[in-house]
């Protein structure tokens, strides 16, 4: 194990989240089910954690009740990523039929929550029967995660078990896991995180049963969010739409009698595990010694601005050719949510994009673009982080961003530089980023231009600055300052992050 967390856990844990961080897929060949690792920044944070607390994980593997029962495989004894800890004997797997979980699933998690909380309405579709179909599953998941508890509470009879549920797929499960664990006489402590942006009120009215899905997510004792704007939008929301008495210097919300606590999280990633890959692993191979890399890493996902980025890029070899067989931009594009339209467009669109320029400036020896779309190993990825003269880091809105973070802690070689977007939350803590507003395009170039004529001093001091802070708040630390905010951490001499300010 390359990142050992520190866990100083009161209570048993049970980690709800819409997947497992892996998916179970028959083996053609051999007929067994194996399992399939998954991108995504939930995955990433909360894996190691529920490997070292020993905790229990409910979420969907990917199959449905229609594929049949099968037992949740062991890791591969040659898998080396962070959920290889992962017993099966720790995972609730989810199965539903197929067409109800993609009601819920694509028809309103990523068609409804997912535009609408990255403020991007017009995306957002509302339907009642996708809703209906929301409301049913967060249901489903709530019987099994109190099946969890039950079992968590025969083998740790002296503890209150903490039951931690994750992301804008389960905002309506609270309520009814407290019923159920009341009826039982159980006691359990709730908290929610939600990993994506929390909207203002002005985005949040438009959905229409805005006032039920925030008595869904004030079920728990504690919610979390990424940054302290996102906690001040919830806590607006319910001040506006609920009416509740709220405290906004201490975050606190009123509510049916309860007093619910709201925190700001900032999430990270297993820095020194990613320092380790760095230094292991092997180099990328470039067209030649000067090569300079532009780098993109990303879910293949309308919020990232990729369409954006690479206009940008195409206006940078205009403006300054002299960068024409010198820079490579490589992009790297994991597919996903294949089902949804938008996320089908927005590939065609990349596409033709990356065709046309890559025609337009292409010589015998040198194309622009490189662009991978699948999954990359993190070891590979580790070696594109380290080898790249610039991470271009540019959402039009994310909830934190783990990439910039990744990118920052594979620095171990010669510094790069970190282009990063407001938009992102990660934009609110990496002050010696270079920020960029994604759509402003000729500004956009000329921040590229400028990061990769950056003298050495310059990119030196500010990879520092960058790589210190991330490695005094990395994961660990993020669970460390969430468990404090439960009241489930054992040692209290921990100072929970805060955000530098601006
Ligand atoms: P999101 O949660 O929206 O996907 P984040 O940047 O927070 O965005 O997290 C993305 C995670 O997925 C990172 O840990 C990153 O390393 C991983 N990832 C993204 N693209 C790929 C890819 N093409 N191959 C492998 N992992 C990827
Ligand atoms: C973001 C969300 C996660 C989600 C991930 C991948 O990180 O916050 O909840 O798991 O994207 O998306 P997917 O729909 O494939 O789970």
């Amino acid at each position: 194990v390359l990142n050992k967390m520190i866990v100083n856990a009161t209570s048993p844990m049970v980690v709800v989240a819409n997947r497992l961080p892996f998916i179970v897929q028959k083996n053609a060949e051999t007929g067994q089910f194996e399992r399939k690792q998954c991108a995504g920044g939930l995955v990433t944070a909360v894996a190691p954690v529920v490997v070292e607390t020993n905790g229990l994980w409910v979420g969907w593997s990917g199959q449905h009740l229609e594929d049949g029962e099968h037992d949740i495989p062991e890791a591969n004894p040659n898998d080396r990523s962070p959920t290889a800890g992962l017993k099966s004997r720790q995972v609730i797997p989810v199965r539903l039929p197929q067409k109800q979980f993609d009601d819920y699933y694509n028809g309103c998690c990523n068609a409804t929550f997912w535009p609408l909380f990255h403020s991007m309405p017009d995306r957002a579709l509302f339907q009642s029967d996708k809703w209906e179909a929301y409301r049913q599953v967060n249901e489903h998941f709530a019987k099994l995660t109190v099946e969890a508890v039950v079992k968590l509470a025969e083998t740790n009879p002296n503890s209150v078990p903490l039951v931690w549920l994750h992301d804008y797929h389960l905002m309506m499960a609270a309520n009814s896991i407290r019923d159920r664990c009341d009826r039982l006489g159980l006691q359990i402590k709730m908290a929610f995180f939600l990993h994506i942006p929390f909207p203002s009120w002005d985005i949040m009215r438009l959905f229409p049963w805005d006032d039920e899905l925030l008595q869904g997510i004030l079920g728990c004792d504690s919610v979390g969010f990424h940054v302290e704007d996102y906690c001040l939008n919830f806590i607006d929301c319910c001040q506006r739409r609920l009416g509740c008495r709220v405290d906004r210097e201490q975050m606190l919300v009123e509510h049916n009698g309860r007093t619910v606590s709201v925190h700001p999280l900032p999430i990270s990633i297993p820095y020194d595990r990613f320092v380790s890959l760095a230094e292991k692993a092997p180099q990328v191979v470039k067209n030649n010694e000067q090569e300079q890399l532009l780098l993109g890493v990303d879910r293949l996902d309308y919020t990232k601005g990729l369409v954006h980025r690479i206009r940008a890029f195409e206006t940078l070899l205009q403006k300054h050719p002299e960068h024409i067989e010198h820079v490579t931009f490589l992009q790297v594009a994991v597919p996903s949510r294949t089902d949804v339209k938008e996320y089908q467009e927005l590939k065609e669109d990349l596409d033709q994009l990356i065709g046309r320029i890559n025609g337009r400036f292409s010589t015998p020896n040198w194309s622009p673009i490189r662009y991978i779309y699948g999954c990359v190993s993190q070891e590979q990825l580790a070696a594109f982080y380290r080898d790249s003269s610039v991470a271009v880091v540019t959402p039009l809105r994310d909830g934190m961003n783990l990439v910039a973070k990744e990118f920052v802690a594979c620095q171990v070689g010669e510094p790069g530089v970190l282009m990063l977007s407001p938009f992102a939350g990660a934009g609110t803590s990496m002050h010696e980023a270079l920020l960029v507003n994604p759509y402003e395009t000729d500004e956009f170039a000329e921040v590229m231009h400028r990061a990769l004529t950056m003298p050495k001093d310059e990119r030196e001091l500010r990879m520092q600055q960058l790589r210190h802070r991330e490695r005094e708040h990395d994961v660990n630390f993020w669970l460390q300052s969430f468990l404090k905010s439960v009241d489930c951490l054992a040692d209290n001499n921990l100072t929970p992050g805060r955000l530098l300010p601006l």
